[in-house]
């Protein structure tokens, strides 16, 4: 069985991020979307708010993925996984200067599994989790960018701060 693994932060996760999902779940038998439980980025969600809106949006968008949380090493995380690749979504020339030095110091700790980069419909090229949460945050229009449950979500943080 094909297994890749797809990381992220997703603080939240968007429209963009479930089209990456959807475009790699035709590369392989299954697809695990690995939450990473990091505090270096200073998360405005934890690591469960965060799985329950990628399970949220997963289910809203038709999608049937497992969802698990990692913390230490990917390469350690996708190994104990058995997957074979990682996927990764580029967006523009910025993100890969970024994910070409991730990826090889990534083939450097695993040979074995291949990273995978895929490029999400233009609509979402521009899209990042801080930018929706800085829209959220002054009141402008998500709902093209986020699931429903994550529009909520934001909707609910801006207005109690949890
Ligand atoms: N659509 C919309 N936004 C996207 C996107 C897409 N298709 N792809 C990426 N993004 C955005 C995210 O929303 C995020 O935006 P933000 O910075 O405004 O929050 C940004 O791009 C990058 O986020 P993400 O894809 O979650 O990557 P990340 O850099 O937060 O996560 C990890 C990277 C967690 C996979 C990486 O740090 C890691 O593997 N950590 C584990 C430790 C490790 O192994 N380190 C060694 C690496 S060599």
């Amino acid at each position: 069985m094909k297994i890749a693994i797809y990381p992220g932060t997703f603080d939240p996760i968007t429209m963009g991020h479930l089209d990456v999902a959807t475009r790699a779940l035709k590369l392989v038998d299954k697809l695990i979307i690995a939450v990473a439980d990091v505090d270096h980025k200073k998360p405005t969600f934890s690591c469960e708010q965060r799985v329950e809106m990628v399970k949220g949006s997963l289910a809203e968008s038709g999608l049937d993925l497992e969802v698990d949380t990692f913390s230490g090493l990917l390469m350690d995380y996708a190994r104990s996984r058995g997957a074979l690749m990682v996927v990764r979504g580029l967006r523009a020339m910025s993100d890969f200067e970024y994910e070409f030095q991730m990826a090889l110091m990534n083939r450097k700790m695993a040979p074995q599994i291949e990273e995978v980069f895929l490029t999400s419909d233009q609509r979402f090229i521009f899209l990042s989790s801080s930018l929706v949460k800085e829209l959220a945050s002054l009141g402008g229009k998500i709902h093209e960018f986020v699931a429903p449950s994550v529009e909520k979500a934001l909707r609910e943080h801006f207005r109690t701060g949890k």
